[in-house]
Order: structure tokens, then C-alpha cells, then sequence
């Protein structure tokens, strides 16, 4: 395993009944193989394992686009959603860089205040769009460019060589594809065999994230990184298939709820990307761990009675970054009337990390199997690691399960209804 990315299931040991490894081990072999032979359902998606090994070529003019839109100091309006949109925002986010562009995000859900809001924080901004969606006809982001494509030719400055959109979507169908070739702008490719929600290491993702001052060649790299050492089908060996394993073993032992849970505000939509990642990949045939996240010790004082005392169907994975950003230490205070003096001269994160401890232990004595991904500073090199870890599980622990991970049919269902409710021409 790679030496910054750590896995720990010390909390898991108590759950785990004598067999149950060696059992599960036989599976994830013949798991590992469908995923390595490129044979089990959904082979013709399994483009997001080269990902990681992409050639500079692909990656360079990406970074070149990225350079001219912080070149001339223009936000960048990410629209997509789903898979179109959450890697981007999670990496971002996770990461929180300094000195690129700003980066908005629209067309990820249908609120016409949010749009107002955001066409107002646009309106004396340089900006470009990027509009992203694989299919090209998928309701939100198409409604959310309509109006922000018609903010941008109200301003000629922005119009003036058509620079300022960029679609990124299938290298050859769709309306999306269509209606940028038609007004001559700039495409970038989805790859036919990545799906939306393994695709942050393609345009979709990588655009913004290099526009916001992430270095995506150390992302890429941390996913390479983890790609090369998740190889082996042995679960003692490769801790991406242990997590995969033990979360599957709770699923056999009635377990229905994975939550996952961060300590540090900035990982929250690393929480919301895994939330995609795994529930469209295995919430399917009726089966499946329920993804949730949450965010602590916020929730720990929402959420947190129900953890540690609900309905015992819940597993726990702790996402753990060791360092912040900044040091902040407990200032002393000579009259102490808050009575907090005993963490006088104490660190933030030492603090924050007692509180992780103190939950794991709490749930684990209430009933709640939990494990831990800890990273050691949330770097561009670290974050790769983790998606990268979290994609490759998610396709090992669909198997396990006997589903398709790489197809989202139920997906289709809400769209069928909302579009017969508007009257959509067939
Ligand atoms: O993972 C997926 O396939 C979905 O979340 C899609 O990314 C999402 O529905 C957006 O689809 P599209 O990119 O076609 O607009």
C-alpha cells in the first residue's frame, strides 16, 4: 500500500467470525479476475482503470485550457451533475487551492434561486462555461446552460471568439455534441467506456479542477500510485479488497447503512461523491449498503444518538485527514470561565483527532463496525489515492454482491415520469 494513504479495521476484528475471511477470499479471487480480465458485467466500462496511467498527451491540452482561463482571470461555471459534476466539486473542495480560478457549479439541481444567485454573482465577472454532460440531453445542466449561455452572449467581451464555452461530452453523438459543433466550440471527450461517476480523471473533472490551481498531474499520479499497489486478489495484501471484503461481510451479517463519516468540513462532498460512486454501483436487484455521509462533530450532535443507539444495521468507515492547513492552538485565558484551560496550548487537529478516537470507540461499544482511511494531509497526490481506492473497491465489492456495477438503470425511472409530467415531445 502506498506509505500516506492508511487502512485500519482494528474496529472490525469483534465482527469478524473465524472462516469468514478465507470464505470471502475465494470470492474476491474470482472477482478480481472478471475485473482484471476485463470479463464480468459492465466490461465495456472499465475505462477508468487506465485512467491513472493516461499519457501526457491527453492530459496536456486540458491543462493548457485550464491556463488561458486563469490567464484571463475568468471564473469557471462548471454545469453537470451526477457523475458530471461531483468528482470535480469533491476534489476541489477536498483540497481547497489558492490562486486559481473561482469555480461555480450549476445545473445540478432546478431551483430558480440558486440560479438567480449565481447569474447575479456572475454578471460583472470574466467567465467561461463548461458544460458537461455525457448523454447531452440530461434536463438539469440543459436548462441551467440555456440561461447562463444567454447571460454570456449578453456580454459581447466574454462572445467576442466563441472561447468562452466548452463542452465536455461524447467524442461524437449526442445534442450536447451537436450544439457545440454547431456554434464552433470547444469539445472535450468522455470516453465511451468511463461512466459519469468513474469519470473525475477524464475532462470531466480534470478541467476544473486544473482551472482551480490543482496540480492534476499529482492527482493523477496518487491514483497511480494506488492503482499499482491495489494488485493483488489477496485481501492480506491489498486493503482495497479488505475494505471491499468487510463491508461486504457486514452486508451477509445484516448490516444495511455504510456511513461515512469525515471530521473536517472540506471533505463533505468527498463524502457526496462517494455517495454516487457506491449507491448507483450496488443499490440495484434489491441490494446493496445504503451510502450515507455525514459530517462530524457536526452530526455527532444530530445523527450521532441515532449511530450509537438506532437500529443496528449500520457500519461505519471513518475518513480521517491527520493535518490541516493551518495550525491553530488553544489560547490560554487567565480568568478561564469557559473552564477550558486544561486544553490550553492544544492543538486543533489533536483535539479534533481525540474526538474521532473517543466516536470510534463509542460506536464500536454500541454496536457499529467501523473502519478507517486516514490521509495524511488532503494533497492532490493523497486525494488521487482515495478515488482511486474507493473506484476500485466499488467495482470489487459490486461483484461480490452479484450485481453490475457500471450500469444505473433505476436511474431512468424519475426521468420517465418528470418528463411525461412536462410534456416532452416524444
Ligand atoms: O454516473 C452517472 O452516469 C450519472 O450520475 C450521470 O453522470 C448523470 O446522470 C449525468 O449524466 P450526463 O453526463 O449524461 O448528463
Amino acid at each position: 500500500m502506498p506509505s500516506s494513504l492508511k487502512f485500519d479495521f482494528t474496529n472490525m476484528q469483534s465482527f469478524i467470525r473465524s472462516g469468514d475471511l478465507s470464505k470471502i477470499q475465494r470470492k474476491i479471487d474470482d472477482a478480481h479476475t472478471q475485473l482484471i480480465d476485463r470479463s464480468g458485467p459492465g466490461s465495456s466500462f472499465l475505462g477508468w482503470l487506465d485512467l491513472p496511467f493516461q499519457k501526457n498527451e491527453a492530459i496536456e491540452p486540458i491543462i493548457r485550457l485550464a491556463e488561458e482561463i486563469r490567464a484571463n482571470h475568468a471564473a469557471l461555471v462548471c454545469i453537470g451533475i451526477g457523475g458530471s459534476y461531483l468528482g470535480a466539486r469533491a476534489v476541489i473542495e477536498a483540497i481547497q487551492p489558492t490562486g486559481g480560478s473561482e469555480i461555480y457549479y450549476a445545473g445540478h439541481q432546478i431551483d430558480s434561486d440558486h440560479l438567480i444567485d449565481l447569474m447575479n454573482a456572475l454578471k460583472h465577472k470574466p467567465f467561461y462555461i463548461n458544460v458537461i454532460s455525457k448523454s447531452g440531453t440530461t434536463l438539469e445542466p440543459s436548462l441551467a446552460f440555456r440561461y447562463l449561455h444567454q447571460l454570456l452572449t449578453s456580454r459581447p467581451e466574454l462572445t467576442a471568439n466563441k472561447s468562452h464555452v466548452i463542452a465536455t461530452t461524447d467524442r461524437s453523438k449526442g445534442l450536447l455534441k451537436e450544439y457545440a459543433d454547431s456554434k464552433g466550440y470547444r469539445t472535450l471527450i468522455i470516453p465511451d467506456d468511463v461512466g459519469g461517476r468513474f469519470s473525475v480523471l477524464t475532462a470531466v473533472g480534470l478541467l476544473p479542477i486544473a482551472a482551480s490551481g490543482i496540480d492534476i498531474n499529482e492527482l493523477i499520479a496518487g491514483a497511480r500510485e494506488m492503482a499499482e499497489c491495489a494488485t493483488s486478489s489477496d485481501i492480506e495484501k491489498n486493503e482495497v479488497y479488505m475494505y471491499a471484503a468487510l463491508r461486504n461481510l457486514m452486508y451477509e451479517q445484516g448490516k444495511r447503512i455504510e456511513i461515512l463519516a469525515n471530521f473536517k468540513p472540506a471533505m463533505h462532498y468527498i463524502g457526496e461523491w462517494w455517495k454516487q460512486l457506491f449507491g448507483e454501483s450496488e443499490g440495484k436487484n434489491g441490494k446493496g449498503l445504503f451510502p450515507a455521509a455525514v459530517d462530524f462533530t457536526t452530526d455527532l450532535h444530530s445523527l450521532g444518538q441515532y449511530i450509537q443507539d438506532g437500529v443496528r444495521n449500520i457500519l461505519e468507515t471513518f475518513l480521517i485527514v491527520e493535518q490541516s492547513k493551518h495550525k491553530l492552538h488553544v489560547p490560554a485565558d487567565e480568568q478561564n470561565l469557559d473552564q477550558l484551560n486544561y486544553l490550553s496550548g492544544s492543538d486543533l487537529d489533536d483535539i479534533n483527532h481525540k474526538t474521532y478516537l473517543g466516536t470510534a470507540s463509542a460506536h464500536l461499544d454500541g454496536g457499529v463496525p467501523n473502519m478507517t482511511i486516514s490521509l495524511p494531509a488532503s494533497t492532490p497526490h493523497s486525494i488521487g489515492q482515495l478515488l482511486f481506492f474507493f473506484e476500485k473497491a466499488v467495482a470489487i465489492s459490486g461483484y461480490l454482491l452479484g450485481v453490475n456495477p457500471f450500469d444505473q438503470p433505476g436511474v431512468e425511472a424519475y426521468k420517465k415520469n418528470m418528463f411525461k409530467l412536462l410534456g416532452k415531445p416524444k
